[in-house]
């Protein structure tokens, strides 16, 4: 045994094949089984898979026996060895072996059981230590990673757009203060009002809800940008697709239309899904699994047609379905749902869609992801650029099934005039946004974007079906526990 082989750890995903078998190795991990007296199945994070410990009980401090149970951290020093049971390649034949802490039987919330996600959720502190929750986690990563990669190799910039702002981007009026005032004495003015001009920033401010506008702005120069930031959200809605924080990716390309918004989304998904396929194999395929198990519970009618894998790969592998809002409209109309009334919400030209019309779109009429364009602009954000009808804008929302919107985007607005225009139908005070139209007065330039959610994205990839279990720690009405 030599100090430098056993000062360092050994991640447990290097060592699962034999390519280091004979050598004396120092691992760490938590005890997830101790069956036999002998056999310890230990993960650490950096695999789904255990590596198997052999103890051997009589050389063995049974002070140190007494403590292996699920959830201890314990550390090991051993040889690895080519594994004599069916279930492994390797395992580790432990010489040394030290509980760094232990974890009360009695009191670990997590055994080796199946917990529910509700349960899972509760605990959320630690979560991390399951199976599902790994695979999640891990996934995320490598998401955010591909992400970055598309954006990079496409010669994008990130630009690190403000987390506290002044403006609405998106106009629904659903943000969070931010203030320094002690809002049980707020300064007043002299007519009684709360004197913002005295708050911190000297004027109103908010968390985001979107780093467009700002975007739009580096764009304006750097021709393309992209944001990956987290964004804030009041809005009520206890859905299983709604976070109060979630994270957003926001490209934002000058020189294009909404044809090259497209494209750009549609590759980027099709990137991202495809990395994930390739390097996330082995949490995909248990995520496979488990999705599989889960909706044994379920009716036939509510299972998916084909397993996770073969979902995402379908749609790395076809073209997106376009539709316009107005097209998508008269399907639904003619939908055998519509006609039976089975819709909760209204469908209307002018209206906009719900989740139950964009579930019926992708999942029953196209079954793949769906991209809908030229919606009524009264629906629409005030950037979004006019089209020459004069009712739609030039918006596109991506719709993938079991999701619903997974991307949002448009053409911006870059004709000054019409942007003011829309400023006063909107009740926007053009010196609320007085640097945003200066891009339209100096050098203005046909552009456009998009916001992926990155939460919806993990959601898609992993097959979790809520929100919440794919951020480590969420954050939605009346829950900012953790
Ligand atoms: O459609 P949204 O509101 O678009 C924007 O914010 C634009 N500024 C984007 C742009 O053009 N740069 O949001 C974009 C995406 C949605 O498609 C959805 O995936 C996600 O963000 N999203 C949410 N994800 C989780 N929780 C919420 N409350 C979300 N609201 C939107
Ligand atoms: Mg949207």
């Amino acid at each position: 045994m030599t100090d430098s082989q056993t000062s360092k750890r050994t991640r447990i995903s290097l060592l699962l094949n034999d390519s280091m078998v004979g050598q004396t190795l120092r691992v760490c991990g938590w005890v997830r089984t101790f069956r036999n007296d002998r056999f310890l199945a230990v993960n650490d994070g950096s695999t789904l898979q255990n590596l198997q410990l052999v103890v051997d009980k009589e050389s063995t401090d049974a002070e140190v026996l007494k403590q292996l149970h699920t959830g201890a951290a314990i550390e090991a020093v051993g040889e690895l060895v080519e594994s004599q049971g069916g279930g492994q390649a390797t395992e580790l034949k432990v010489s040394t072996l030290t509980v760094l802490g232990g974890a009360d039987p009695e009191e670990f919330p997590i055994q080796m059981k199946r917990h529910s996600l509700d349960f899972l959720r509760e605990k959320a502190h630690l979560r991390f230590r399951t199976n599902t929750f790994g695979a999640v986690f891990r996934v995320r990563h490598a998401l955010q990673y591909a992400v970055h990669t598309f954006f990079h190799e496409r010669g994008f910039y990130q630009l690190h757009t403000p987390i506290i702002t002044g403006s609405d981007a998106e106009g629904a009026g659903e943000m969070f203060r931010v203030t320094t005032m002690d809002l049980d004495n707020p300064p007043r003015t002299e007519d009684g009002a709360v004197d913002v001009s005295q708050d911190f920033f000297g004027k109103e401010s908010n968390l985001t809800v979107s780093g467009q506008l700002e975007a739009e702005l580096g764009a304006m120069a750097l021709g393309q940008v992209y944001t990956f930031g987290p964004t804030f959200r009041a809005e009520n809605s206890n859905t299983s697709r709604h976070l109060a924080e979630f994270w957003m990716i926001e490209p934002e390309i000058a020189f294009a239309d909404l044809k090259d918004d497209m494209a750009l989304a549609e590759d980027c998904l099709k990137y991202v899904l495809g990395y994930a396929l390739e390097h996330c194999a082995e949490d995909l395929a248990f995520l496979e699994k488990r999705e599989l198990d889960a909706e044994k519970q379920l009716p036939q009618a509510d299972r998916h047609d084909h397993p996770l894998r073969a979902r995402l790969q379908a749609v790395v592998d076809a073209p997106f379905t376009h539709l316009t809002y107005t097209e998508a409209i008269d399907l639904l109309r003619n939908s055998k749902p519509y006609k039976k009334k089975k819709f909760k919400f209204p469908v209307e030209w002018g209206v906009d869609l719900q989740s139950e019309h964009e579930r019926w779109l992708v999942e029953k009429h196209v079954g793949g992801p769906v991209i809908v364009t030229d919606y009524p602009a009264g629906i629409k954000a005030f950037y979004m650029r006019a089209n020459d009808d004069g009712k739609t804008v030039a918006a596109m929302d991506v719709l993938v099934p079991g999701i619903g919107e997974i991307i949002g985007g448009s053409q911006r607005e870059e004709r000054l005039d019409v942007l003011k225009q829309k400023c006063a139908d909107f009740n926007i005070p053009e010196d609320h946004v007085w640097w945003y139209l200066e891009t339209r007065k100096f050098g203005s330039a046909p552009h456009c974007g998009f916001g992926m959610g990155f939460e919806r994205l993990v959601m898609y990839v992993t097959g979790m079906t809520n929100i919440r279990d794919v951020i480590p720690f969420p954050r939605t009405p009346l829950s900012a526990e953790f």
